[in-house]
């Protein structure tokens, strides 16, 4: 099922603030939240688009070409978690500015972890249906329509852990069926950092060095060699 109307027009304004040129999108379906990030990127901008079923995308490729902008996208037909592990393997981590998953939600999690490595500092990654259909919230399970009990443990345990993880900053957003975005200020992994994060990091470890001095110098009368 497509995202709602207000997520799409939301992702589509976010990717524009963020000057977003190069993203990722897991779970495509027959394309709308794609066609609102494929509209809203730079003419030169970028969308690796994910899916195991080539045919649904195919479904909805005429809106794209009409909106003329079939020239951003690149389909893979593929399970997300196998090109998210090629694309680290490829040295692609620190490169993404925007990533938005709407697959499969037992594997958000593993999706998590994955992206945060290939995401760029400050980068974005936004998550469809947080809320499951208000679920949940839903304290008796007995409450819970059929066709909801399914992932509603894995969303909840998705919501849990993201709110433990203190290595990012979150917010779950109460529109469509819930959209959480996340962002980290922290590079998980120097090898595509920017020179100024590398920077930072070396005026750190220098400040550190420098105390470690002085308190030698001060209570145990070492000098510095
Ligand atoms: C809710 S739909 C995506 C809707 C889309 N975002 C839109 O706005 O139209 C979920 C999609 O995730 C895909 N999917 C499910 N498991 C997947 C996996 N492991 N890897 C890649 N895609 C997957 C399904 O084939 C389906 O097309």
């Amino acid at each position: 099922m497509s995202v709602s109307a207000d997520v799409g027009l939301f992702i589509s304004m976010l990717v524009k603030i963020m000057n977003a040129k190069k993203t990722i999108e897991l779970g495509v379906f027959t394309g709308y939240s794609l066609l609102s990030t494929a509209l809203a990127l730079p003419d030169d901008g970028k969308i690796m688009a994910i899916d195991i079923d080539r045919e649904a995308y195919e479904t909805g490729l005429p809106s794209i070409q009409k909106a003329k902008v079939e020239h951003k996208i690149q389909f893979i037909q593929s399970d997300a978690n196998h090109v998210l592990e090629e694309l680290s393997a490829k040295g692609e981590e620190g490169t993404f500015d925007f990533a938005f998953v709407d697959a499969d939600k037992p594997n958000y999690i593993n999706y998590h972890e994955r992206l945060l490595k290939l995401i760029k500092v400050g980068g974005i990654i936004a998550y469809d249906n947080t809320l499951w259909g208000g679920s949940v919230v839903e304290t008796d399970e007995d409450k819970v329509v059929s066709f909801l009990k399914d992932w509603r443990n894995a969303i909840m345990e998705f919501n849990n852990f993201l709110a433990k993880d203190s290595r990012i900053e979150l917010s779950l957003l109460s529109i469509g069926d819930g959209l959480t975005l996340q962002t980290s200020q922290v590079a998980w992994e120097t090898k595509n950092m920017h020179p100024i994060g590398l920077l930072l990091r070396f005026i750190c470890f220098c400040n550190v060095y420098v105390c470690f001095c002085i308190v030698r110098l001060l209570y145990f009368e070492i000098p510095v060699q």
